[in-house]
């Protein structure tokens, strides 16, 4: 039935394809005639039942963008104060980086007072402020070594700051797990020194990350070396629905008394994608040695953009500090992370009942909002053009983009592409 809908929505797509060569071929010499079409795309598919994996944002299980209900009051209150529309300062908003600090460091933290912090545009403004700072102050060799893979945008950002970026050992295409030897191994082979990203939790794009274990071992050969961590935390929360499961890697950092630079972002947990609220900040050695690197901060921001937005600081800032709104967030926060942990189980459940001999597991063992399905290129391309699923060519899909109506369908496809 479903396959037969797909073939009816055809004929318009193959309609539009032959308009556009009988156009071509009038303006043949065109100066982009050899411009290749790219892959095929989800929103020029017409057919009704298509999936879109590719969508790095959360859905609800209709598919829908998902304004949490604890933004949408923090909004109404931000509004309903009528407060000014003046610049923040440089750093942004102090109530926010405060309490966002706190989020991720544990408000009994007693590193607190070593802590330098800014409000930044988002997690990629966090990562182009930490990157700046680097390329400015950082004693040893400029160059940063990032999981191999990684969010695309890493290198990208890095690069552009005047960092080189080297890769580590951190997926294991034969066990769709994490090459923890060749990691420890890569950590242990690096010069003295160096500085790693790691990211948080919730790894981009495997959703495969270390264990509590893992992460002491880990601690203890960045330790060993003398390295600077670097930590990308983007997803607070989302990994195991509660925010301080989560930030386990960066406290264990921090316990064990290392140097580390952290980078947060709100647009995922708190659903606040577009108002780009995230912080960055540095722990340094002492409250006089965090005074002089916030004032470093200051020299970076001030030329790049001045000062950040206010309006999403303040709504995330009511919802950090406002006891009633926080605890009701943190209970959306761990909604979602047990919806997209639901699909994961109900995806892997439809797919052995269709009887896949396939090993499915690690669907259900990665976390996050990213599954590395271990699917090749070639077999997505198929996905996108024989079942109209769309997602990224390196087998990553988003698990926030499954609902319990689409996922006996999707474990369908994927079925018939890989038995
Ligand atoms: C690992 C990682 N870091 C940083 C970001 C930055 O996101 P944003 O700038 O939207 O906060 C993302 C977003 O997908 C991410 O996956």
């Amino acid at each position: 039935m479903l396959s037969t809908l797909r073939l009816a929505a055809r004929p318009v797509v193959a309609r539009r394809a032959a308009s556009a060569l009988t156009f071509r071929a009038a303006r043949a010499g065109s100066t982009w005639a050899n411009v290749q079409q790219g892959p095929p795309a989800f929103k020029a598919d017409s057919f009704p039942q298509k999936i879109n994996l590719g969508v790095g944002a959360y859905r609800d299980d209709k598919g829908k963008p998902y304004v949490l209900p604890s933004v949408r009051t923090a909004e109404e209150k931000v509004i309903a104060s009528r407060l000014n529309k003046e610049y923040a300062g440089i750093t942004g908003i102090p109530e926010f980086t405060k309490a966002a600090i706190e989020l991720a460091y544990g408000k009994n933290s007693s590193a607190l007072d070593r802590i330098a912090a800014t409000q930044t545009i988002s997690g990629t403004g966090a990562l182009r402020i930490g990157a700046a700072f680097i390329a400015r102050h950082f004693p040893g060799e400029k160059k940063i070594y990032v999981p191999n893979p990684s969010w695309a945008n890493h290198k990208a950002v890095f690069s552009d700051a005047g960092l080189a970026v080297e890769q580590y050992r951190y997926y294991d295409k034969k066990t769709i797990g994490l090459d923890f030897e060749g990691m420890i191994a890569d950590i242990k082979a690096a010069p003295k020194g160096s500085i790693f990203l790691f990211h948080a939790c919730a790894h981009n794009p495997t959703g495969v990350d270390p264990t509590v274990e893992q992460w002491k071992e880990i601690s203890n050969a960045v330790k060993a070396q003398g390295h600077f961590a670097f930590f990308d935390m983007a997803y607070q929360g989302f990994a195991s629905g509660d925010t301080d499961k989560d930030a386990f890697a960066l406290r264990h950092f921090v316990e064990e008394g290392h140097d580390i630079a952290l980078c947060q972002s709100f647009a995922k947990n708190m659903g606040l994608y577009g108002e780009r609220v995230g912080a960055f900040s540095i722990l340094g050695a002492s409250a006089e040695e965090k005074k002089r690197i916030d004032s470093q901060i200051k020299i970076i921001v001030r030329p790049m953009y001045s000062n950040p937005p206010i309006h999403g600081a303040r709504i995330a800032a009511e919802i950090l500090n406002n006891p009633e709104l926080n605890k009701q967030w943190l209970a959306e926060v761990k909604e979602m992370a047990d919806r997209i942990i639901t699909m994961r189980a109900l995806l892997k459940e439809n797919l052995e009942k269709l009887g896949s001999k396939h090993d499915w597991s690690h669907i259900t063992s990665q976390i996050g909002m990213f599954a590395y399905t271990g699917l090749d290129a070639e077999s997505m391309s198929k996905l996108a053009t024989e079942h109209s699923v769309y997602a990224t060519k390196d087998g990553r899909i988003s698990v926030a983009g499954i609902t319990t109506e689409n996922v006996g369908r999707l474990a369908e496809a994927i079925f018939k592409v890989k038995g």
